[in-house]
């Protein structure tokens, strides 16, 4: 069964049950703050989840762009993937675990639509906890289909419960359905530790939100969300052991082999990364994503700049982007149709990266080849200094990751820390010329984009005073030219709170304040109550940047180095963003300008 066959028959099958089929959101969310990406199927429907009507009904199927990229290290094994697409059904307060599961089950074993063998499946539930009880419904239920005890595993929090998406919101306890890729029969028990028992589907039950204080309190309506991965299944029903063996890559590596002469690329880990990141970055693309040096611009950049250096490996300095990522529009421009409308801004976006970083990727790849080579044989603990780290960044545009991750090939670290202290050094040192170069309105794109990034923090915080801690951000977008942010409040925001509110943040930029940035573990900087929360980094050590002692909030960066440095701030425009959420636009005036 092809992939296409697996998504319509998904989709038939519960459209025969009563769901509406709901198109897929964009890569970015559109109003949520706390990610970066849509990572799962749930995002985009967070507020149904918590109770709003969905206009299509109540029972929804979809498939869902997906990336993530908190394995991005691991692309190039059988499983992990940045991009992957997931084919969910959705109860909201609709249906809940009896129908869910008898479904899932049907459509899995059912010939007329999988067919997979029931002797090969397990499945595992909700064990209990201190929070939530046992799932004794979704185990009963499971045993009713004649899954043997012996099969059903009992997991605790970390394996089986799902959410919230971000801090705090829709969560519950969820029921994973396992496949026997083993030769021969399945074994009578199942053991979720066994790697030959691959989790292909994940019903979740949501009966709970967790509020900011960490408790489960039950929701008024309950959910059903589900997720299914369409790279993995498709591997599956081929009875393949990766998806790179499937029909879904079978178009890149052919491109791969023409461009290259590598032979075998699908068995490759370089092959393997060049086909799945340039996929990643042609569907960010057509969602409007452009190589930046923030946030998603700088994963797209990431993924861009890793897959060309992978393509050197494979022997060939020839351009790969546009080749594949034409390989990419036309094989999904059916199901994707923004792949088609923005054929011709993704191939000249992304060949422009490509030649951008080609023309010093050579030398930048001599100059770390030098680097490595200069260190005696002797030295132990070999460590790539920030300051060179920072060279290698700004001179020939390697990122700090692509770095790190060559070191680590020869055997070397790298003073990461020291990256970040010689980042903010060249900040504080160009400030005074990019003041300048800002007064003649000359500054480039990256300055006025850094300037109104550390306005948008100013931004953020004095809307919390003005209008109040229920503030938050929904979404931002800055060029070079204008910020765009959008934030949670209930109405129009009349015009003397935003004089106010503008009068604030030009105080801060009066008063010249200096910008710090610390790094620690999330925990610790939700406890300092920093602002701007990206649940994406949940558990990792993140940023966290104080402008003075007006605002803290947690972000990737980068930032000017003192307020002063912004110029005027001038709110253009405050306008509905969507149900719920305001948009302000606002630029920064140099004054030669003003
Ligand atoms: N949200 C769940 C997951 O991502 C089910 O869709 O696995």
């Amino acid at each position: 069964m092809t992939a296409n066959e697996l998504r319509r028959k998904y989709i038939d099958f519960f459209r025969r049950h009563g769901h509406a089929e709901i198109r897929s959101a964009p890569l970015v969310p559109e109003n949520d703050p706390t990610v970066l990406f849509t990572t799962a199927g749930m995002h985009p429907l967070v507020p149904f989840l918590l109770g709003e009507k969905h206009p299509a009904g109540s029972r929804l199927v979809n498939v869902q762009k997906c990336v993530r990229t908190g394995d991005i290290e691991e692309v190039g094994d059988a499983v992990h993937l940045t991009f992957f697409e997931m084919l969910g059904n959705w109860s909201l307060g609709d249906y809940f675990k009896r129908e869910a599961i008898h479904w899932s089950h049907a459509f899995l074993t059912d010939p007329a639509w999988l067919g997979l063998s029931a002797e090969r499946l397990a499945v595992s539930v909700f064990a209990g906890d201190e929070d939530a009880p046992f799932d004794a419904e979704a185990f009963g239920t499971w045993r009713g289909l004649g899954m043997p005890e012996a099969r059903i595993a009992r997991l605790g929090k970390a394996d089986n419960w799902w959410g919230p998406a971000g801090r705090t919101g829709p969560c519950g306890p969820d029921t994973e359905m396992f496949y026997w890729t083993g030769t021969g029969p399945a074994p009578a028990a199942f053991d979720p530790r066994d790697g030959r028992w691959v989790e292909i589907w994940n019903d979740v039950f949501m009966e709970y939100n967790k509020t900011e204080q960490g408790t489960y309190v039950p929701l008024r309506q309950k959910n059903v969300d589900t997720g299914m991965g369409v790279e993995r299944v498709t591997a599956i029903l081929q009875g393949r052991s990766t998806c790179y063996e499937t029909e879904l890559f079978a178009g890149l590596f052919d491109a791969i082999r023409g461009v290259t002469g590598a032979e075998r690329p699908q068995e490759s880990r370089s092959g393997r990364i060049l086909a799945e990141h340039l996929r990643a970055a042609t569907f960010l693309m057509a969602d409007g994503v452009r190589p930046g040096n923030v946030d998603q611009g700088y994963v797209l950049r990431r993924l861009i700049r890793r897959a060309i250096r992978e393509s050197r490996k494979l022997g060939t300095t020839a351009a790969v982007t546009r080749p594949l990522a034409e390989v990419v529009i036309d094989q999904y421009r059916e199901v994707y149709p923004e792949l088609g409308q923005n054929r011709a801004a993704i191939l000249e976006e992304m060949g422009r990266e490509e030649s951008q970083f080609a023309a010093t990727l050579e030398r930048g790849l001599r100059e770390f080849g030098k680097l490595v080579d200069s260190f005696p044989a002797h030295v132990e603990r070999k460590v790539i200094s920030g300051r060179k780290a920072f060279y290698l960044y700004e001179t020939f545009g390697f990122p700090l990751e692509l770095t790190v991750e060559m070191a680590s090939e020869r055997g070397f670290q790298v003073d990461e820390k020291g990256f970040e202290e010689a980042f903010r050094k060249h900040q504080e040192t160009s400030r005074a010329g990019a003041e300048k170069k800002f007064k003649g309105g000359l500054a480039d794109n990256s300055d006025r984009t850094t300037a109104l990034h550390t306005a948008t923090h100013l931004l953020h915080q004095a809307l919390r005073r003005v209008l109040g801690e229920h503030v938050k951000q929904a979404g931002s977008n800055i060029t070079a030219d204008r910020l765009r942010f959008d934030f949670t409040h209930p109405e129009r925001v009349p015009p003397e709170a935003l004089a106010e509110v503008e009068k604030i943040v030009n105080e801060q930029i009066r008063r010249d304040l200096p910008i710090e940035v610390r790094e620690m573990p999330y925990g610790e900087a939700e406890k300092t109550g920093a602002i701007g929360l990206f649940a994406e980094r949940y558990g990792e050590v993140v940023k966290v940047y104080r402008i003075g002692d007006f605002s803290t909030e947690i972000c990737g960066g980068p930032h000017v180095a003192h307020t002063g440095a912004l110029g005027r701030f001038a709110i253009r425009k405050e306008e509905a963003s969507s149900r719920g959420v305001r948009r302000i636009k606002a630029v920064l005036i140099s004054e030669a300008d003003a």
